[in-house]
């Protein structure tokens, strides 16, 4: 009699435990539900800004990101952006890390009881040194990762720090044009820029490799300061959600560092070459330079013509889906930072909503909607 009691009471505390304590569910970096872009090697490392995953979760109320001890110490800014919202700063480390999911209707809430809710999490590293080793991440109990379907847009940019927010102390990469074009269109992208770099392949401002080389490697050029993962591996493209536009901007540390033009030229048509054996139908868009705004309101340029000509004469010899952009004008002095040189939250904002219009009169509709809906 005794030892039925007892029973009894211990089948009641595990039920309740049960209830109280769903084990909360484990996602490891290996399951097909996770949507990556940009580049990762083989042991979940990212590299390059805008590197992350995007997650399609039935019932998030909470999610934690366990980073593995190689993640670039001490600390990692990430974006976290949920429902499409914009982009808040995070600052991540190895071990766990509670990502706050501002926006999130708990799907406890007794409103959201009779329909599951869906959410979906952007996840992206924001600045080119960082690399971020994912571990596994932890969902609340109740939560279900569904499949995310990608836009059937998908930007793919190659840049240098003109392409990003370099100098913003607060938020590095999110606010840079080509994240606001991307989700202006509602397409995926991919950010292979480094500030600092140079097109042709030689060491500018400290980065080791140019974009011709590094374009094709897995690794970012910061490769060269891990201790971990000092060397480079190819970039096998097949991994890539397939873009449907490449947009170019590059050459303005060459200038600095004063390669002949020649040089630049031979590289902006040996480079757009490789592109278009890698993207053979894709439209390449190469932005021309906007000009360093000066007190006066004067501009400077460099390399007058160079990649317009390549650009000409490319078209002429049969390839007419690379398009010169030309973007004189779209910036002013109050659109850079005090270096003259660096667009600041404002002067990416404007290159966005120009580039917008100038993509729209090419022919480029933004989609109606993201096709992950959510609820
Ligand atoms: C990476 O390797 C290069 C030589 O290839 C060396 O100069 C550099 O110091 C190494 N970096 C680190 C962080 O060990
Ligand atoms: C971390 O780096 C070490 C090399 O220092 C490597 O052996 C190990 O596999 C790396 N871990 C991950 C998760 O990539
Ligand atoms: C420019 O190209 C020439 C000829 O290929 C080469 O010798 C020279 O080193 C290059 N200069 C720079 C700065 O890249």
């Amino acid at each position: 009699m005794i030892s039925f009691v007892s029973a009894f009471v211990a089948s009641v505390l595990v039920g309740a435990s049960i209830v109280n304590a769903t084990p909360s569910k484990e996602i490891w970096p290996n399951d097909p539900l996770i949507w990556y872009h940009g580049r990762w090697d083989q042991g979940y490392g990212s590299w390059w800004p805008g590197t992350g995953f995007k997650l399609h979760v039935e019932n998030l109320d909470s999610l934690c990101l366990y980073l593995s001890p190689n993640t670039t110490s001490p600390s990692v800014n990430i974006g976290v952006s949920v429902n499409y919202g914009e982009y808040a700063t995070v600052s991540v480390k190895a071990g766990q890390n509670v990502i706050p999911l501002s926006g999130i209707s708990a799907s406890t809430d007794s409103s959201h009881h009779s329909r599951p809710t869906s959410s979906v999490i952007r996840i992206n590293v924001q600045a080119p040194q960082d690399n971020i080793y994912l571990e596994k991440l932890v969902l609340n109990p109740g939560a279900r990762l569904l499949p995310y379907t990608p836009s059937k847009l998908s930007f793919q940019f190659i840049g240098d720090s003109l392409s990003s927010v370099r100098l913003s102390p607060a938020k590095p990469n999110r606010r840079a044009w080509p994240v606001k074009t991307s989700d202006y269109f509602k397409a995926e992208y991919s950010t292979t820029v480094q500030p600092g770099a140079c097109l042709t392949d030689i060491v500018c401002w400290g980065v080791v490799h140019g974009l011709t080389y590094q374009f094709f490697k897995t690794e970012a050029p910061s490769y060269i300061d891990s201790v971990n993962h000092n060397y480079t591996t190819d970039w096998d493209f097949s991994r890539d959600y397939p873009p449907t536009h490449i947009f170019f901007q590059a050459g303005t540390n060459d200038n600095s560092f004063h390669v002949p033009e020649a040089n630049a030229t031979v590289a902006y048509d040996e480079f757009f070459s490789k592109l278009r054996r890698l993207y053979p139908s894709q439209p390449i868009f190469a932005l021309g330079t906007w000009g360093w705004p000066q007190d006066d309101g004067s501009f400077v340029y460099f390399y007058e013509g160079v990649m317009e000509d390549v650009i000409a004469k490319k078209r002429a010899d049969g390839d007419t889906n690379i398009f010169f952009v030309k973007t004189r004008g779209w910036v002013a002095l109050d659109d850079v930072y005090s270096d003259r040189t660096h667009l600041n939250p404002q002067g990416s904002a404007k290159l966005a909503a120009n580039l917008e219009e100038w993509l729209k009169n090419w022919g480029l509709e933004p989609q109606a909607k993201w096709p992950t809906s959510t609820c």
